[in-house]
């Protein structure tokens, strides 16, 4: 099984960073295709607990080689004080790869990023604030500045004044603020130039050459597939590809040479930010599904939006990902509910769909139809088979995968390592 992909099925946070981890022991590279320190990915490693935000999970397990795809958008602050964390942990960074061909994220991204939301006022998507999208805008421009750019301290000053042309024009004039100095954006990137220059590769190559020697490889997604830039719920979305083929534009890797997808599922639904969310909650189940879930973002701190679990959203996203597999994540959370509602259909306007809706506003008017499935109330954390688990969550994953459209191979139970039931192997 040399290639895989484990994305999000839903609108991200599904527990994807400790998906990566269990495999990563039994993988030889784990990669990340898209997306940049937007994502928040928690760990937990026997009682450590680490939170990785650029950095590919696989860094955490020591056969392992990390590897950040061309297809990512890299802050080399947050690149350089990640690595120097984790290092001061005792975690053994020196593997890591680094695509001379992904795009940096600057202070000027950033900027932008902030103040086209404060512009956009009660429109705005609720970004990260990390720059991510400005990043993506301009390498869709032609305007973007590449890691390989890092080390020709002359083209980097033409790329810096060439980028920075047009969009002072826009801060000062549009926004108000002052102009920034492409002298002191040069300085700054150089002098991560250095720290960062022995990690830079030939990814694409090395990737296909270890997929061709049999070697296993993992490519991690980011984010999930609601807020895929395509498939998404636009404009409510992140600005690259998570879904599955995200993965081979993200690493340089062909579809041939994909053996599995698998879609990392919570067997409930979080958002965070803005945009449409059909099953969301305002009362008290949905507050006790974040607590109980710690439904708080690992990036910028803010509460999840919670919900019940979505199955239209689900079969969506072995529709457009072609999963093979469903890792479902966080079914203890879900403990103690009398009765458990799915949402199996939308209505629109007096319509019954089980298809999700692709004009956005039929999406924004969808009201989920639901199914009520028996809740349990014995602690599964302890859960080791499929067996192990009381009838009524056996039956409530029995339906989800039904719904779903592909065989759920591993179910979480708890945060940790061992907190899971393999019910198919992924290797
Ligand atoms: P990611 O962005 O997809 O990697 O997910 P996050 O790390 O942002 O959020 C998932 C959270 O759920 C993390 O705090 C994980 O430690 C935790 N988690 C993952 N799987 C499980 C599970 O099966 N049960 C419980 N209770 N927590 C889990
Ligand atoms: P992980 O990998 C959940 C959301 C933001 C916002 C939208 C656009 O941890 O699952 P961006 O900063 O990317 O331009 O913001 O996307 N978003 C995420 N939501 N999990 C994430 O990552 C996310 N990364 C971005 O909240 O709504
Ligand atoms: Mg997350």
């Amino acid at each position: 099984m040399p290639a895989l992909v484990l994305l999000g099925a839903q609108w991200g946070d599904e527990g994807k960073g400790k998906a990566t981890d269990l495999l990563g022991g039994s993988v030889d590279y784990v990669v990340r295709y898209q997306g940049g320190n937007n994502a928040g990915h928690t760990v937990v490693v026997g009682d450590q607990k680490y939170a990785l935000h650029l950095l590919p999970s696989g860094i955490l397990s020591p056969g392992c080689t990390p590897v950040i795809g061309n297809g990512v958008v890299v802050d080399p602050s947050v690149l350089l004080s990640e690595l120097s964390g984790l290092q001061e942990r005792g975690v053994d960074t020196s593997k890591l790869l680094v695509s001379g061909n992904a795009h940096l994220i600057t202070s000027y991204h950033a900027t932008l990023d902030k103040t086209t939301e404060r512009f956009l006022g009660k429109r705005r998507i609720g970004t990260t604030g990390r720059g991510i999208g400005p990043s993506y805008a301009d390498k869709i421009n032609r305007v973007g500045i590449r890691v390989q750019d890092l080390f020709d301290e002359s083209i980097l000053m033409q790329k810096i004044e060439a980028a920075l042309d047009f969009k002072n024009q826009v801060l000062a004039k549009l926004y108000n603020r002052r102009a920034i100095s492409p002298q002191q954006v040069a300085e700054e990137l150089l002098g991560y130039a250095e720290q960062i220059k022995g990690y830079v590769a030939d990814t694409t190559l090395i990737l296909n050459d270890a997929i061709d020697a049999g070697k296993v490889v993992l490519f991690e997604g980011g984010q999930g597939t609601l807020l895929d830039v395509d498939h998404g719920t636009y404009p409510f979305v992140t600005s690259s590809n998570p879904t599955a083929g995200g993965a081979c534009t993200g690493a340089g890797v062909g579809p041939t040479k994909i053996n599995r997808v698998i879609g990392i599922l919570k067997a409930y639904t979080t958002r965070v930010g803005a945009g449409p969310f059909p099953t969301e909650l305002f009362d008290d189940d949905g507050e006790a599904l974040r607590t109980i879930g710690g439904e708080f973002g690992v990036t910028t701190g803010r509460n999840r939006r919670c919900g019940w679990f979505d199955a239209v959203i689900a079969r969506y996203a072995t529709r457009v990902n072609g999963l093979t597999d469903f890792f479902l994540t966080k079914l203890d959370v879900l403990t103690g509910w009398e009765q458990i509602p799915v949402c199996v259909a939308y209505e629109i306007e007096g319509e019954r769909t089980t298809e999700l809706p692709y004009n956005q506003s039929d999406f924004h008017h969808a009201k989920p139809v639901y199914e009520y499935l028996p809740g349990w109330s014995e602690d599964i954390t302890k859960a080791k088979t499929f067996a192990d688990l009381p009838k009524n969550a056996q039956a409530y994953v029995k339906a989800l995968e039904e719904m779903s459209g592909a065989p759920i191979s591993a179910i979480g139970v708890g945060p940790g390592r061992d907190e899971t039931i393999e019910i198919n192997s992924f290797l």
